[in-house]
C-alpha cells in the first residue's frame, strides 16, 4: 500500500521542521532540499485525496515553502550550500534585506478551507470553546466587560483533528484566517525576526480595527516555535519573548478588539509556562470516544458497498484506540483490499469497448466488474496488521499534562 495521508503529513512536516533547522542555521542548500522535500509530500497529499477538506491550508503551505525557496535562491545565486567565508551574522543581515521586503499580507487565507462543525467528529468541548469564545463576544460584546479569551491551544495526539477544527472555525467566520505554520513562521521570521513578529499581529490589530470583523491568528504545530528546549539559538529566544509581548497586548489593551490567537501542538509539554499562560484555554484534542469511533465509521463507509453483516457498532468497538484519521485509514484499506482482490483474481476480465471506467451502463458493452461488498473480515484483516498510532506512553502523558494544565 502507498502511503497514508497521515503518515505523508508526518513527513512533510518533519522535512519542514529539518528545514527551518538548517534554514536558521544558514545552511541553504540543506534548507531548500528539506523546504522541497515538504512540499513534495504536501502535492503527493494532495493528489492523492484531491477533495480533502484540508487542501487549501496544504496549498497555502505549498506555496510559502515555495516562496522560500526562491527567496534563499536568489539570496545566494552562485554560493554553495554554506559559504565558509560569511560569518554567521552576515549570512543572516544578508537574508534580513531580503526579508524586509515581505509581504505579510499573503498569510491571509483568501480560499478558505469549506468545512462545517458537523464534519468535525466528537471534540465537543473543542468545538464548544471555539465557537463559544468567537461567536458570542461577536454578537453581544457588551456581556463581556471583562474580556474574553484569546488565546487557544489545542493539544492532543496526532490525528484526531487540531487542524481540521481550526479550519472549520476558519470556514464558520466572516472575517480574517490568518494561516501560519511554525516552518514558514520561522523562514519568514529569521534575521529581523521581533520586529516581524509586531508586524503580524500589528496587521492582525489593523484588519480587526478597520472592519470590526473577526481575526483568528492560527499558529500550527507551535512547539517548533516556541519550546522551551530547543530555544538555545539566541534569536528563537527573543522572537518567543516579542511573541509574549503581542499575546499580552491582544488580552490587554486590544481587549475590544476581535483578534484570538489559536495555537496547536502536539508536544504540550514543550511549552513552558510565561507561554502557556497566555493561552486561557487550554483544549485536549483527544482520541475519538466509542461514540465518536461510530460516527467516524458510519462517515468514512458511507461511500463503500457493505455487506449487511458489517455492524457499525461493532467496527467502534474493535478499533478502540484508534484515532479519527488511522480511521480514515482503516476504511480506505478495506476498500483497497476488495478492490486488490478483484484485480487479481482468476475470472478478472478487463472492460471491454470503450470507457470502461465507471458503472459501465452506458453503450450496450457490459456492466465493469465489481469488487465483491466489503466485510468485517477485512476490518479484522488490517486491525491485525495495523496498530494505533497513538502508544499507551503518550496516552498517559498527555493525560498527565492535562491533569495539570488543562484549562476549559
Ligand atoms: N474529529 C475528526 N472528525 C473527522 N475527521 C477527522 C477528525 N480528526 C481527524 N480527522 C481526519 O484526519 C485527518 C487529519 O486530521 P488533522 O490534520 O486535523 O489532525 P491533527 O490533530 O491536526 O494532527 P497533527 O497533530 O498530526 O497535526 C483529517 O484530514 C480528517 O480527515
Ligand atoms: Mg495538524
Amino acid at each position: 500500500m502507498s502511503m497514508a495521508p497521515q503518515e505523508l503529513e508526518n513527513s512533510a512536516s518533519k522535512y519542514a521542521g529539518e528545514a527551518i533547522k538548517c534554514d536558521s542555521q544558514g545552511a541553504r542548500g540543506m534548507a531548500i532540499t528539506n523546504y522541497q522535500k515538504a512540499i513534495d509530500s504536501l502535492m503527493k497529499l494532495m493528489q492523492l485525496y484531491p477533495r480533502s477538506k484540508l487542501n487549501p491550508i496544504y496549498k497555502e503551505r505549498t506555496a510559502s515553502y515555495q516562496k522560500r525557496i526562491k527567496l534563499l535562491r536568489e539570496s545566494a545565486p552562485i554560493e554553495p550550500a554554506v559559504d565558509p567565508s560569511a560569518s554567521p551574522a552576515e549570512q543572516k543581515s544578508n537574508l534580513a534585506e531580503h526579508q524586509a521586503k515581505n509581504d505579510f499580507e499573503d498569510l491571509i487565507m483568501k480560499e478558505k478551507p469549506n468545512i462545517s462543525w458537523t464534519e468535525v467528529i466528537g471534540l465537543d468541548d473543542a468545538k464548544n470553546a471555539l465557537r463559544e469564545s468567537i461567536v458570542y463576544p461577536s454578537k453581544r460584546q457588551d456581556l463581556f466587560p471583562l474580556g474574553w479569551p484569546r488565546g487557544m491551544l489545542l493539544y492532543g495526539p496526532p490525528g484526531c483533528g487540531k487542524t481540521i477544527l481550526a479550519a472549520a472555525t476558519a470556514s464558520e467566520i466572516d472575517g480574517y484566517f490568518i494561516n501560519v505554520d511554525a516552518a514558514s513562521m520561522m523562514s519568514k521570521w529569521l534575521g529581523e525576526a521581533e520586529k516581524n513578529v509586531s508586524k503580524l499581529f500589528s496587521m492582525a490589530r489593523g484588519y480587526a480595527e478597520k472592519e470590526g470583523k473577526p481575526v483568528i491568528l492560527f499558529v500550527d504545530e507551535v512547539d517548533s516555535l516556541l519550546g522551551s528546549r530547543n530555544s538555545e539559538v539566541g534569536g528563537e529566544v527573543r522572537v518567543k519573548n516579542q511573541f509574549l509581548t503581542e499575546m499580552d497586548g491582544v488580552n490587554g489593551k486590544g481587549k475590544d478588539l476581535k483578534l484570538y490567537v489559536i495555537g496547536a501542538t502536539n508536544k504540550p509539554w514543550s511549552l513552558d509556562w510565561p507561554f502557556l499562560r497566555r493561552f486561557q484555554k487550554r483544549i485536549y484534542v483527544n482520541l475519538p470516544t466509542v461514540e465518536a469511533r461510530h460516527n467516524l465509521f458510519s462517515l468514512y463507509t458511507d461511500p463503500l458497498k457493505k455487506e449487511p453483516s458489517l455492524k457499525i457498532p461493532l467496527l467502534a468497538k474493535l478499533f478502540e484506540g484508534y484515532s479519527a484519521s488511522d480511521i480514515k485509514d482503516v476504511c480506505q484499506a478495506a476498500q483497497l483490499r476488495v478492490v486488490h482482490e478483484m484485480f487479481n483474481s482468476p475470472e478478472y476480465r478487463e472492460p471491454t469497448g470503450e470507457g470502461g471506467d465507471g458503472g459501465g451502463q452506458d453503450g450496450g458493452g457490459e456492466p465493469a466488474q465489481q469488487p465483491r461488498d466489503v466485510a468485517i473480515a477485512d476490518f479484522r484483516n488490517i486491525m491485525t496488521r495495523r496498530k494505533p498510532s497513538v502508544s499507551h506512553e503518550m496516552l498517559r502523558a498527555y493525560y498527565q499534562w492535562s491533569e495539570n494544565f488543562k484549562a476549559l
